[in-house]
């Protein structure tokens, strides 16, 4: 059993209660905790980053504890794919992406379009998948007319080959789950020749489509679909109705291609 108390920001204490008594240990850290992960098939070695974006790293659960250092990134987020606790990607301060397959001990950079904020999803079950996005540089400027966009890609081989371009102007997406987990669900706004703004209420001209074949082609499943979410049994969209009254129908699916409107028999869907 790993017992782990935080107890100051800057220190950590580990109790191993593996023998009759249990033994503690006090490690200290540049600053406080932002991610801590347990990697490798026996979820043995842990990696840490502080919030000055120091990396350190324990082979024995989180007794010893060693500074580490990936390309000399500052990293400000760890990630770790659910199907596979020995791959790990590491986000930079800088909005860098490093990749590892061997639960941090060698890593590659994910090269991506550059940008001031990105998000990083791997696929729920295929550990070199992922979905990137990035909001592109000229989003920082005001100046009307600079084409400011939120771009999706993705990859197949965690960035081994150039990152595959989904869609701009994207608002929300995400991988699918059971039977269609390979599919990448979002919204997207259908006129990309303005300058993408947050969704701040419910918008015409945003459609909710999928790709089953990484962005080659898609399939429109709701016009005005704004948002979404997906579990395991169903998708529910959100579908503009009326927008100067901010109303929206509900849509339902349970095979992730046919939507009806929720209704009544919402009751029976769960
Ligand atoms: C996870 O990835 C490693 C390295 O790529 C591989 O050796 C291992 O078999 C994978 N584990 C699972 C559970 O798929």
């Amino acid at each position: 059993m790993r017992q782990l108390l935080l107890l100051l920001p800057l220190q950590i204490i580990v109790s191993t209660l593996g023998g009759s008594l249990p033994s503690t240990k006090m490690s200290t850290f540049d600053a406080p905790i932002v991610d801590i992960l347990w990697l490798g098939a026996d979820r043995r070695k842990v990696l840490l980053n502080t919030q000055k974006g120091t990396l350190y790293e324990s082979l024995d659960d989180g007794r010893d504890w060693e500074q580490k250092s990936v390309h000399s990134l500052k990293v400000a987020r760890l990630i770790m794919s659910a199907a596979n606790a020995s791959t790990v990607v590491a986000v930079g301060f800088r909005l860098e992406v490093f990749a590892s397959v061997d639960a941090g001990t060698t890593w590659k950079e994910v090269v991506h379009p550059p940008g001031i904020r990105l998000s990083f999803m791997f696929h729920p079950t295929r550990a070199n998948w992922a979905l990137l996005s990035v909001w592109t540089e000229d989003c920082r400027l005001s100046l009307p007319g600079s084409p400011c966009t939120h771009k999706l890609l993705a990859t197949e081989d965690l960035g081994a080959k150039p990152l595959k371009p989904i869609s701009a102007h994207v608002v929300q997406f995400s991988w699918g789950r059971g039977d269609y987990a390979d599919t990448i669900f979002y919204t997207h706004i259908k006129d990309k020749s303005k300058r993408q703004s947050i969704l701040s209420k419910w918008m015409e001209g945003v459609d909710f489509v999928a790709s089953t074949d990484f962005g080659e082609s898609k399939t429109t499943l709701v016009p005005g679909g704004n948002k979404f979410v997906i579990s395991e049994k169903f998708i529910l969209v959100a579908q503009a109705k009326d927008v100067s009254a901010q109303t929206v129908n509900l849509k339902v699916s349970t095979d992730g291609s046919w939507f009806r409107k929720v209704g009544k028999r919402l009751a029976y869907v769960q």
